[in-house]
């Protein structure tokens, strides 16, 4: 497979290459790439085919956004690009950014419709365009409700100034209660999702993987590589001035449990089998997880990068995938276990059966 081998972003009929573009390290940042870096990144991205970007309005207060409507505009690839930004934060209280307007304001952040419409008019200013092809609620607020969303996300779509929108961060009822929503009062509905998954975070299979299939949404894994956790360039013991998780940083929890470094010891030992790097061994099981569309890819170089779009030709057979599940197994919670073959056959005494899409 290729980054040229499309498909579609769950059921719709927006074409997107398997693994997308991560900017979150483009702009200013201590975890960032320069100017220069940043342009290259994206080179070798188009380069080798892809044509999924994805940025956010908060990633380097503005930043990101803007140096991706500067590359767009320099190469001339708009048309050709799935250009995907995001809605949500309110840049004053973000660790990735003290510098956005609207500090205090609490109509600046959330996913009401007034802050809907300020968002996006700042995004297409600083990327330089008239229309989003994926606009993504980066985070749900908590308090605006789901026919708020839907109304006001579907209103942008019929008006030409998003093409799609999706959901990042936000229960899976939530966003299945928007699918329905949509589809009952026939207006545009969210098409995917965009949430942690990865070897170390697989807490999603439980709600949110089952609700996008459901509701024919594609899952976008961020943070594919654990923030970099699963390149296996940290040593236990020994992290520091490895990377992006050396230190205090905002990227959440420390990546460095126990169990994280027993799932780090069987993606390296796969690796070593394959000749291949870690990363991309961890890279292909996120690809071939049931609902995963295009996982982003973060890079902070062409090197990280190259190396990781490898991973799109890399197929992990059914024994290697079934270790790496193995061993990364979450612990069984309510939902999961409701799932399980063991009720399934209480329940059809003591028969398999397989639903639709099984
Ligand atoms: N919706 C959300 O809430 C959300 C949250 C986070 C991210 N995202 C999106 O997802 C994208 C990817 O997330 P992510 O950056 O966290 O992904 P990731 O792939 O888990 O981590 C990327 C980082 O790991 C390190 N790395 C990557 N490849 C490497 C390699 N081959 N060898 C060694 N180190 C390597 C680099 O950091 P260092 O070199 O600095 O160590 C790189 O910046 C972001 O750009 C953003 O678009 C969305």
């Amino acid at each position: 497979m290729s980054l040229t081998h499309y498909r579609t972003l769950g059921r719709s009929g927006l074409v997107v290459s398997p693994l997308a573009l991560g900017t979150m390290t483009f702009g200013p940042g201590a975890w960032n790439a320069d100017d220069a870096t940043a342009r290259a990144v994206f080179d070798a991205y188009r380069d080798a085919g892809g044509n999924f970007i994805d940025t956010a309005d908060i990633y380097s207060g503005g930043g990101s956004e803007a140096l991706v409507g500067r590359f767009i505009k320099e190469t001339g690839a708009r048309d050709e690009l799935v250009l995907a930004t995001k809605f949500g934060f309110n840049g004053a209280a973000s660790p990735l950014t003290a510098t956005q307007a609207g500090g205090g304001n609490p109509n600046a952040g959330g996913a009401g419709a007034k802050n809907i419409h300020r968002a996006l008019d700042a995004s297409l200013r600083r990327l330089g365009t008239d229309y989003i092809d994926l606009y993504w609620m980066h985070i749900w607020d908590g308090v605006t409700p789901a026919e708020e969303l839907v109304e006001t996300l579907g209103a942008l779509v019929r008006a030409g100034k998003i093409r799609y929108y999706a959901f990042s961060d936000m229960p899976a009822w939530l966003a299945m209660k928007a699918a329905t929503i949509a589809a009952a009062r026939g207006i545009p509905g969210p098409i995917a999702m965009q949430v942690e998954y990865s070897l170390v975070a697989r807490d999603v299979e439980a709600e949110h993987v089952p609700a996008a299939r459901d509701a024919g949404m594609g899952v976008q894994p961020w943070s594919p590589l654990a923030g970099g956790f699963l390149s296996g360039k940290y040593r236990r013991g020994d992290t520091a001035g490895t990377g992006r998780l050396s230190g205090a940083n905002p990227f959440g929890d420390s990546k460095f449990a126990d169990r994280n470094w027993d799932v780090l010891d069987v993606v390296k030992t796969i690796a070593a089998e394959v000749g291949c790097t870690p990363a991309q061994v961890a890279l292909a099981w996120t690809m071939a997880k049931p609902g995963v569309t295009a996982p982003l890819i973060g890079a902070r170089n062409v090197e990280q990068l190259t190396g990781n779009l490898a991973a799109a030709s890399l197929t992990l057979d059914h024994e290697q995938m079934a270790r790496l599940d193995e061993v990364s197994a979450p612990p069984p919670g309510f939902s999961a276990g409701l799932a399980s073959l063991t009720i399934r056959r209480m329940v059809f005494g003591n028969r398999d059966v397989r639903g639709w899409g099984e």
